[in-house]
């Protein structure tokens, strides 16, 4: 391991992070990781990870690497390096390496051209049938409310984004609760330190989807239209002869869709309620003026954002702060942590949605979320049309969590009226 401070200075700063990691995953740890970030922040803006490689805790510097080429995704190349028994070639491993966000320039400049972005009008044209969504699904959180508590996560937040992009992609509706399911599995693969039961759970789910995906496409280059697929199919037939080659590319786009739209988005709805709930006055003053309400949902991203952590492998021997890295070994961005950075916010642990927010929620360079409007659409339609619509609700019980580091996620949410 490559570094300008001492081997002793390194192993205690490895040991206290062992600690540290195994009490952010128990319930308590998952429940308040923020105590544990703040301990790793005062041993510095970087230290070592018990299991090699970084953790970066200062926003400065996660938003330094994000913006800098020297700093890469852990790309199929990289995986191969790693050697065939680790993790990183898994099946599900293999397929994720094959997406968008694991692609390094220029292959990723080329893929990311062809996926096009979320203009503004293909979010204005979603906003009606999100409103739409966005009350018949209130509808039904307003009748189980009167029968006493009612679960968010069940009844909204986990509903709302599968139909968005369901809708969206044209996936049939009786489709959406097998796949909601399957993104929840995959995700493991993804996660910070995965058991090899969690991995098996993601390689069976991403099996599912490439065979869910290949027949989709085959029935949609019959059926072309003017959804994404159909475009993404016309795109890649424009490019590539080899109809196998274009197919496998449409694959990877449509599957990485679903996979980066539904959980992220589902935790955003999720924390913004929570939060609302555990800040009641919000609740009058965002129904009085819902002008304050993109604001809010900014200040949710940053003080709790749906993804805690964001890696990257250094390109060569690179220096950072004290450390110097070898090339190829890992850093991991502990967005979640530097979003309570002191040097970046003034009292960081004060949820203010009347702050200036600056946050890495979306990540930020050249990886920078595709579907940042698109969530940020579903994020204040839901909260105009709660806080109009409903009377205050209030927490039931402390909701659960899965047990995870890097992707946070609410497995319940009961609410009742206040
Ligand atoms: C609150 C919801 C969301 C959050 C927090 C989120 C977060 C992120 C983050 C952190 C990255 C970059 C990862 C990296 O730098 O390695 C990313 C990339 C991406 N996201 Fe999102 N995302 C959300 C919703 C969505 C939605 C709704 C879509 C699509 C409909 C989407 C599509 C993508 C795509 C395609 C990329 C890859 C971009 C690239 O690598 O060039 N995301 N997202």
């Amino acid at each position: 391991m490559g570094s300008a401070t001492t081997p002793i200075a390194e192993m205690s700063d490895r040991r206290a992070a062992v600690a540290l990691f195994s009490r952010l995953r128990t319930a308590e740890g998952q429940a308040d990781p923020f105590p544990s970030y703040a301990e790793l922040r005062a041993r510095g803006g970087v230290t070592p990870a018990p299991w090699g490689g970084y953790l970066v805790t200062s926003f400065d510097l996660c938003d330094r690497l994000l913006r800098s080429p020297d700093w890469l995704e852990p790309d199929r190349a990289w995986r191969r390096r790693q050697g065939l028994g680790t993790r990183w070639n898994a099946p599900s491993a293999r397929e994720i390496s094959a997406t968008l966000p694991a692609l390094n320039p220029p292959e990723h400049t080329r893929v990311r051209r062809v996926a096009g972005g979320f203009d503004r009008g293909t979010v204005q044209r979603l906003e009606p049938t999100v409103r739409r969504l966005v009350d018949g699904l209130l509808d039904t959180l307003s009748e189980r409310l009167r029968d006493g508590r009612a679960d968010f996560v069940a009844t909204v937040s986990e509903e709302l984004p599968v139909a968005t992009v369901g809708y969206w992609l044209g996936l049939p509706s009786t489709d959406w609760p097998r796949l909601r399911e399957l993104t929840h599995e995959q995700v493991f693969t993804q996660e910070l330190l995965p058991t090899a039961s969690q991995l098996a759970r993601s390689d069976a789910a991403m099996a599912e989807l490439r065979a869910y995906f290949h027949d989709l496409i085959r029935h949609r280059r019959t059926h072309l239209g003017d959804d994404p697929v159909s475009r993404w199919i016309r795109t890649w037939d424009a490019t590539e002869p080899d109809r196998e080659k274009a197919d496998e590319g449409v694959y990877f786009l449509s599957l990485f869709v679903l996979l980066a739209a539904l959980e992220t988005t589902s935790t955003l709805l999720s924390t913004m309620t929570l939060l609302l709930t555990e800040h009641p006055a919000w609740w009058s003053r965002l129904a009085a003026d819902p002008d304050l309400i993109p604001a809010f949902v900014e200040e949710v991203l940053r003080y709790d954002p749906p993804i805690h952590v964001i890696s990257r492998v250094a390109a060569r021997d690179l220096p950072l702060e004290a450390h110097r890295v070898r090339a190829d070994e890992m850093v991991h961005l502990l967005i979640g942590a530097a979003h309570r950075d002191p040097a970046k916010h003034l009292s960081p642990d004060e949820f203010d949605p009347g702050r200036r927010t600056a946050h890495l929620a979306f990540s930020s360079g050249i990886h920078y979320c595709l579907g940042a409007p698109l969530a940020r659409m579903e994020a204040q339609t839901l909260l105009r049309r709660l806080v109009e619509r409903l009377p205050r609700l209030t927490l039931a019980r402390r909701p659960a969590r899965a047990p995870r580091v890097a992707f946070r996620r609410l497995s319940n949410l009961d609410l009742a009226l206040a």
